[in-house]
């Protein structure tokens, strides 16, 4: 029997070990990571500049308390800010929790405005997280089957629809919109190209702060350093996580104007939040991307996948859409893919299948031979489905 609880079902294979795009198993065979676990292992598994980072610090200092100041955490948040243009950063454990502190720091915006029963806008299909806040965010009512009573208040609307946000235009009670740039765990659905434009705007207009969820698309995952960067625009808050650790577990919820000076002392907190380890790796991260030009590396696969999905899959009776967004991949078929998972695993490749849709979130720094054997197992797995 085993000890652990019923709420994962994983597939029975049992990683020991990775090295960039690969993964070994216990039994000495090698996966080819197109799932970076679930949008995490951007850098790839093992990266040397991340494992110096951890061991070297591992060995001077791990953990103090947010009670006294942590140098790595100062630098990070200084980092951070000048590469989002925003200002100040609180710093939690993962993505569910940076994006708690968003909605308490839009609960505090209400609050300075007195606003007795605030609203956050939230999206349909959206993914926020587990906690009981980010679950009743989140636009999707498995995700909260089961939890009621959900936390209020949250009302979902149409995602790439700036018409559904509008029509609240001037509701006192609504202190901000909380968006994906790309909604991932529902299978890459990316707006068009003006909705976060048009989104800001009415958020401007009403003085709503517009929070903008990059757990999944920041960090490098869609070709910009943030997703939002595609647009030139600044959100009010941002959230991150996955990516800025590359394993090591880390949250970080950044703002700009106005929200910047609602969390006050005492208001907040988290005690491993930010702390020397977690925070030194996520420089090393912003190191390597700097130092190793990985943007580049994931705009130049982006257009090479891009171009090779559409010749080979053109005109296939089992495919209904490709969406692409630097290495955040979709491909939507129009046949039952509860199999996929499974026979991909089979095939040595890691892919994930959400609704009916093969999503593919390579590491950023996967090649083209690597490429070219994700493409070929993938198409496989298409051809065989239909
Ligand atoms: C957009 C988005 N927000 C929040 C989360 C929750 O992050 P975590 O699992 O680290 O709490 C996820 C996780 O998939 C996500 O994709």
């Amino acid at each position: 029997m085993s000890h652990l609880m019923s709420n994962y079902l994983p597939l029975d294979v049992t990683f020991t070990a990775g090295e960039g795009c690969w993964l070994t198993d216990n039994k000495g065979q090698q996966y080819l990571d197109c799932l970076s676990g679930v949008g995490v292992v951007n850098l790839g598994h093992c990266h040397p500049t991340i494992t110096k980072a951890i061991v070297d610090q591992a060995s001077t200092l791990l953990h103090t308390s947010n009670w006294y100041r942590i140098e790595n955490q100062e630098l990070l948040a200084e980092r951070l800010c000048g590469t989002a243009n925003m200002d100040k950063v609180f710093f939690g454990n993962s993505g569910a929790e940076a994006n708690e502190a968003a909605i308490k720091i839009a609960r505090l915006h209400g609050q300075n405005k007195s606003i007795e029963n605030p609203i956050i806008l939230t999206a349909n299909q959206s993914f926020h997280g587990r906690t009981m806040a980010t679950l009743s965010a989140t636009g999707n009512s498995k995700v909260q089957a089961g939890f009621a009573p959900l936390v209020s208040e949250f009302i979902h609307v149409d995602f790439n629809d700036s018409d559904a946000i509008k029509a609240f235009d001037g509701n006192a009670n609504i202190v901000a919109v909380m968006l994906e740039p790309i909604q991932g765990e529902s299978g890459v659905i990316i707006p068009d190209d003006d909705y976060l434009n048009n989104v800001q705007s009415i958020c401007n207009n009403n003085g709503w702060l517009f929070i903008l969820d990059e757990v999944q698309t920041g960090v490098g995952r869609t070709g910009e350093f943030f997703a939002h960067q595609h647009n030139n625009i600044t959100p009010d808050v941002m959230t991150l996580a996955k990516g800025l650790g590359n394993g090591i577990p880390i949250g970080a919820c950044l703002t700009k104007g106005a929200a910047n000076e609602l969390l006050t002392p005492g208001t907040h907190g988290s005690t491993f939040g930010g702390n020397p380890l977690v925070t030194k790796v996520a420089l090393s991260i912003m190191d390597v991307f700097e130092n190793d030009n990985i943007l580049d590396n994931v705009n130049k696969q982006s257009t090479y996948i891009r171009s090779q999905l559409s010749e080979i899959l053109k005109g296939h009776s089992a495919v209904k859409e490709i969406r692409i967004k630097g290495l955040m991949i979709a491909i939507e078929l129009n046949v039952d893919c509860s199999t996929l998972l499974q026979k991909a695993l089979e095939d040595n490749i890691l892919i994930n299948i959400t609704g009916n849709s093969i999503r593919m979130l390579p590491p950023l720094i996967i090649n083209k031979d690597e490429i070219d054997i994700m493409l070929e197992k993938v198409i496989k797995l298409i051809n065989n489905a239909s």
